[in-house]
């Protein structure tokens, strides 16, 4: 079966086709409209989304040397994530659904995120431990099949991303900030220890005001190299500290979303003892490949959705501490 997935969340457009767990084609397109404002405007992506799905599809279609008659079946992004961004996405869906008579799966997000390394990894399999890092998640879950996940623990203010992105924005080193912090912290000394966060939950507040502290004592020659390497570790410490307190009884753990790209924090997640999955660059970012896929083991199972979807922005994953 052939799934075309549609990911339009937030400023990536994506389409992909995907066989079983084989990409057959994707295109990713991320917006640089957003780059001047040092973040995404909402209203800028659903127009963008809006203006390069079609060619973005096309450019899927392509590479996958079929045409969109040959497409089985169509999975979409539900939530979260912007509401406009979602509905686009939808929609088009929802018309391609309707000229193909195919079936129609719409899927979360973070859902498609922790099974992304499915597509990359042959002996991936549930259940196991999942980080999604993103610019607008940081959860840690226990994936025990599909559809059953246990929310572990989550952010309680922003997401890994979302701090490292504003912090290089504070520095006004440019947007996003997290690929400009990672390469600019690569080999270099940590000289600032930053508080740790002690809760059952991520958090990166304190940390950020840490930051800004730390700016202040150094007014007139902070080196700035060493306080950016500082900083990123402080937040992937934080991230490997709360993988390592939930440890017991896993075997395989899987690092996902656009954070996961990290240099370092793929240096530091190889040091623990049981298997780490994180995906490569261009499936860790928003991508229509882990749609597809996600839609296609829903199909398996039957488990199809109505045409009177709509976008879910905030639509969680589960409750805490469910499955
Ligand atoms: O998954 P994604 O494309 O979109 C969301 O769902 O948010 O993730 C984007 C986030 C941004 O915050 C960006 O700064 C971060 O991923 N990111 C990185 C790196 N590449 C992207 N953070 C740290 N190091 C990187 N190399
Ligand atoms: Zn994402």
């Amino acid at each position: 079966m052939k799934v075309l997935g549609i990911e339009t969340s937030c400023d990536e457009t994506s389409c992909a086709i995907v066989e079983g767990r084989k990409i057959l084609g994707m295109c990713v397109l991320t917006q640089d409209a957003h780059s001047v404002f040092g973040g995404v405007v909402p209203e800028i992506a659903s127009r963008a989304h809006l203006k390069t799905l079609v060619p973005v599809l096309e450019r899927a279609l392509k590479e996958a040397g079929i045409g969109i008659s040959d497409i089985d079946a169509i999975a979409v992004t539900e939530g979260p994530g912007l509401p406009g961004s979602l509905f686009v996405g939808i929609n088009f869906a929802k018309g391609l659904v309707q000229a193909l008579g195919v079936p129609l799966i719409s899927v979360n997000h973070v859902e498609a995120h922790l099974v992304s390394p499915f597509l990359e990894f042959e002996d991936f399999d549930f259940p196991y431990l999942g980080l999604v890092v993103s610019g607008g998640h940081t959860s840690l879950y226990f994936a025990e099949s599909l559809g059953r996940y246990k929310l572990l623990a989550r952010t309680l203010d922003d997401a890994a991303g979302e701090v490292l992105d504003k912090s290089a924005k504070f520095l006004r080193l440019g947007y996003p900030g997290g690929p400009i912090l990672d390469r600019m912290a690569k080999g270099v000394e940590q000289i600032i220890k930053f508080p740790k966060v002690s809760s059952n939950d991520f958090s990166f507040s304190g940390l950020k005001t840490a930051f800004i502290n730390a700016l202040r004592r150094w007014a007139g020659g902070i080196p700035i190299y060493e306080f950016v390497s500082s900083f990123q570790e402080a937040v992937i410490q934080q991230l490997l500290r709360k993988v390592e307190e939930n440890l017991e009884g896993v075997s395989k753990i899987a690092v996902v979303g656009g954070v996961a790209r990290n240099s370092r924090l793929r240096e530091v997640f190889a040091k623990l003892k049981v298997k780490v999955y994180i995906p490569s660059g261009a499936l860790c970012i928003d991508n229509g490949a882990m749609v597809a896929f996600l839609g296609s083991l829903y199909l398996e199972m039957g488990m199809t959705s109505h045409f009177d979807i709509e976008p879910k922005p905030t639509g969680l994953l589960k409750a805490k501490g469910g499955i």
